[in-house]
């Protein structure tokens, strides 16, 4: 199989870019493929598309019920991987964990503490948030205040409010016989600040290895439960992998999409919209 990268902007929503081979991605993808190695061309392509607002990474991330914004982005390649949760003021998640990858001893830094390191490595304070994502945390404030029910039910209740977003966006590739992945996000609605979904966890919605690459978007709660990428990896190579894909994602109710990259095949399968685009690497 030929060196590829395949890309995807997120399970759900209902955004303009949500159609299968966008050009706004397909564009994105080109020009990732520039990068070298194949861990630099997967977070290549997830920093532009943390810049393009009508996604929910980065800039565009949306905003959680106490009105800050707090977001997830994670890069795994052979046996190296690193993610921050909960990031905030920073423009480009995914080049914060790229940071922690190549210049801490850690996996994972969190909270607090990744920002701190965020500073120290030159990431500036930048403000996220985007006129589109202010309005709608203007209205789910507006509804979950009115709502009187206890606060499970007053979640569960406006749930829709996922449907204005698409969800995480990730990139995987093969190249010369190696793999990587990277994800980034700004999580669900409505979300409580120190919510942490799948993006960042290793196995959850990320995971790459020898024998292949996986990114997933979807609820990070249904996904963590079901440990849904590294589900995916330890099956590459005994089944099809479009059958693989396709019994993994008819285990999900909600927007759920799965991108996935083996020796001799890739796979991309979705439930709900989702924009994605697949390009030849040299
Ligand atoms: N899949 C993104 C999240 O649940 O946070």
């Amino acid at each position: 199989m030929e060196n590829i990268l395949i890309l995807h902007g997120g399970a759900g929503g209902s955004l303009e870019v949500q159609n299968k081979n966008s050009e706004a991605l397909r564009k994105i993808g080109k020009d990732a493929s520039k990068m070298n190695t194949v861990e630099e061309i997967v977070i290549e392509a997830v920093r532009l598309m943390e810049n393009d607002t009508r996604f929910n990474a980065g800039t565009g991330s949306v905003i959680r019920v106490d009105g800050s914004v707090q977001m997830d982005a994670a890069v795994m390649s052979g046996n190296r991987f690193a993610s921050v949760i909960s990031i905030e003021n920073v423009k480009n998640p995914i080049l914060v964990a790229r940071d922690v990858l190549n210049k801490s001893p850690h996996s994972i830094l969190s909270g607090d503490g990744a920002i701190r390191f965020a500073r120290k490595l030159g990431h500036d304070p930048y403000d996220p948030r985007t006129e589109r994502t202010m309005e709608v945390y203007r209205k789910m404030k507006e509804a979950l205040d009115k709502n009187s029910q206890d606060e499970t039910a007053r979640y569960s209740t406006f749930r829709k409010y996922a449907d204005l977003y698409s969800d995480t966006v990730g990139a995987i590739a093969r190249k010369d016989g190696n793999f990587a992945a990277a994800i980034s996000t700004g999580g669900v609605l409505p979300m409580l600040r120190g919510r942490v979904g799948d993006c960042p966890l290793p196995g959850c919605g990320i995971y790459a290895g020898d024998k292949g690459a996986v990114a997933v978007s979807g609820n990070g709660e249904e996904i963590i439960r079901r440990m849904l990428s590294l589900s995916v990896y330890l099956e590459i190579g005994k089944k099809p992998l479009q059958e693989i894909l396709d019994t993994h994602i008819s285990n999900f109710n909600s927007p759920t999409g799965i991108i996935a990259v083996s020796e001799s095949e890739y796979s991309i399968v979705t439930n709900a919209y989702m924009a994605t685009a697949v390009v030849d690497l040299l």
